[in-house]
C-alpha cells in the first residue's frame, strides 16, 4: 500500500475532541454508540448520516473478542468513507493498556482507560500511561472516576458514585481528554436509573473538561436532558441496541418465508436505526455534522 494510499485510507475518521468540544459549546451531548459487527455499525451510521449528526462508534472488549480487532476496525473505517459526518471509533471500557495500544495500533482515533476497579492512585498512574499513549497517536483518551454499576448484578451503592472532590486532582493528573462520572446510571436496564443531578452540578463545577455519560439505556429522557444541560457532553448506549437487535429476531422469527439471513437483518438494521435516531434527537447532535 502507498503512503498516499494509507493516509486517505484513516481520513475518514476524526479524533472526536473537537466535536464534543462543539457539543459542550452547543449545549447538546454526542452519541457514542456500541457496535460488534457490520449491521450494528452500518445501522448506527445510517442513522447519523440521515440526521448530518457527528458520531462515535465504540467497541467494548468482548465485541473485540466476539468479531476481531482488525475486522471491526475496517468496518467501521469502510462505512465511515461512505459518509460525509465527523466519525469517531473509539475503545469503550479497555481495561488494559494492551488492549488500548492494539486499539490505537489497529486506527482508532480514541481510547477509554477504565481504571474503576483500581485503587484512586492506580487509577491515576495507568490512565495518564494510557493518555500519553493516546496522545502520541493524535487520538484522545477519556477515564472513569467512580464506577458505573451492571444493572441486576450490583446493589446500588452511592460509595461507587464519582466523589467531586477528587475530580480536580484526576483530571489534572492524568491529563485525560474527558471524564466518565457515576451518577447514577447503570450499564444495562436497571430498576431505578434516575440521575443524581446536584452530584453531576458538583462535578462539573471541578473541572472544564467534556463529561460522559455511560449506561444511558435506562435513564429516563428528562434526566438525559438535564445531565446535557450540566456538562455532559458524550453518551454511551449499549443494551438498547442490542436488545432491539434480539427483539426484532424474536419479532419476525415466526414470519413465513422470512428465512434468508439477509432479509432478516435488513429488519434489523432498520428497528437499530430508528433508535439510534431517536438518540440523536434527543441529545440535540442532530444537524450538528457541519458546526
Ligand atoms: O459503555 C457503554 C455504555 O455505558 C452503555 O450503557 O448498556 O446501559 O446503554 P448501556
Ligand atoms: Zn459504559
Amino acid at each position: 500500500m502507498s503512503f498516499d494510499i494509507y493516509v486517505l485510507t484513516f481520513i475518514m475518521l476524526v479524533n472526536p475532541k473537537q466535536m464534543i468540544i462543539n457539543a459542550q459549546a452547543g449545549g447538546y451531548a454526542i452519541g457514542s454508540f456500541n457496535t460488534s459487527d457490520l449491521e450494528i455499525t452500518k445501522a448506527i451510521i445510517k442513522a447519523a448520516q440521515k440526521l448530518k449528526a457527528p458520531v462515535i462508534v465504540e467497541t467494548s472488549e468482548k465485541a473485540i473478542s466476539y468479531a476481531g480487532l482488525e475486522e471491526l476496525a475496517s468496518i467501521i473505517r469502510e462505512q465511515a468513507k461512505k459518509v460525509k459526518i465527523p466519525l469517531a471509533m473509539h475503545l469503550d471500557h479497555g481495561k488494559s493498556l494492551e488492549v488500548v495500544g492494539k486499539c490505537l495500533g489497529a486506527g482508532y482515533t480514541s481510547v477509554m482507560f477504565d481504571g474503576s476497579h483500581l485503587s484512586f492512585e492506580e487509577n491515576q498512574i495507568f490512565t495518564r500511561q494510557a493518555v500519553e499513549m493516546a496522545h502520541q497517536k493524535k487520538a484522545t483518551c477519556e477515564g472513569e472516576l467512580g464506577s458505573i454499576i451492571k444493572a441486576g448484578t450490583d446493589l446500588v451503592n452511592p460509595k461507587s458514585f464519582t466523589d467531586p472532590a477528587t475530580v480536580s486532582e484526576f483530571v489534572r493528573n492524568t491529563g485525560v481528554d474527558f471524564l466518565a462520572v457515576s451518577i447514577g446510571s447503570q450499564h444495562g436496564i436497571g430498576e431505578n436509573e434516575e440521575l443524581d443531578i446536584d452530584l453531576l452540578k458538583k462535578i462539573n463545577s471541578k473541572t472544564k473538561i467534556p463529561l460522559v455519560l455511560h449506561g444511558a439505556s435506562g435513564v429516563p429522557d428528562g434526566d438525559i436532558k438535564k445531565a446535557i444541560e450540566n456538562g455532559i457532553c458524550k453518551i454511551n448506549i449499549d443494551t438498547d441496541i442490542r436488545h432491539t437487535f434480539s427483539n426484532t429476531i424474536r419479532r419476525i422469527s415466526n414470519t413465513k418465508n422470512l428465512d434468508d439471513p439477509r432479509d432478516i437483518m435488513v429488519k434489523v438494521m432498520a428497528e437499530i436505526q430508528k433508535v439510534v435516531e431517536e438518540k440523536i434527537k434527543l441529545f440535540g447532535s442532530e444537524g450538528k455534522a457541519n458546526v
